[in-house]
């Protein structure tokens, strides 16, 4: 597969096989997501593997539609409001980086934002200054829905003078 066909095949799974995936192949992943972009090479990324415990205590509705890795990741503010932003957009990059490699050994992820509530933040053990990016379902997919329709970038472009 190509990049772009691994852009464009790539989708949310909410519903996982049981079949494990191996540690091994989770650091592979997310050591490949390292080289997103990240100004000042802050690195802002962390990424915290959740437990049957923690699992459970986050009591999402749908279990993570049974993937079998769970994982939570956070992005570290900064000494500004620029680098906070910026930090965010960075780790944001990584998790991209992540799903779409995961994507290419035929592994698919779900992005819940479950993370940001404050119960959640206590449950995962984050800390201040830290903004919870995702919690994500990483596994064999199951089912793979059918593409949502983008808008055309056509009517999203601005020629400027
Ligand atoms: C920041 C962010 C948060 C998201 N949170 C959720 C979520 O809480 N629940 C959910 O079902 N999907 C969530 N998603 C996934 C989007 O709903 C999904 O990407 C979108 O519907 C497009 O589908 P696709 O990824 O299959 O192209 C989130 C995606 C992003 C980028």
């Amino acid at each position: 597969m190509t990049i772009t066909d691994i852009i464009y095949s790539r989708r949310t799974i909410k519903s996982f096989k049981a079949d494990p995936i191996s540690m091994e192949q989770i650091s592979k992943w997310l050591q490949a997501s390292t080289m997103a972009p990240n100004h000042k090479m802050t690195e802002p990324w962390e990424v915290y593997l959740v437990g049957p415990e923690t699992r459970a205590a986050l009591n999402h509705k749908a279990n993570f539609f049974n993937a079998p890795v769970v994982m939570a990741v956070l992005s570290k503010h900064g000494s500004t409001e620029v680098e906070k932003a910026e930090n965010a957009l960075a780790t944001a990059c990584f998790v991209q980086n992540f799903n779409l490699i995961a994507w290419e050994e035929g592994v698919g992820t779900f992005w819940s934002s479950v993370g940001n509530a404050q119960k959640n933040r206590e449950i995962l053990g984050v800390q201040d200054e830290y903004d919870v990016i995702g919690v994500f379902g990483v596994g064999y997919p199951e089912e793979i829905s059918t593409p949502k329709d983008r808008t055309s970038i056509e009517e999203k472009i601005k020629h400027l003078p």
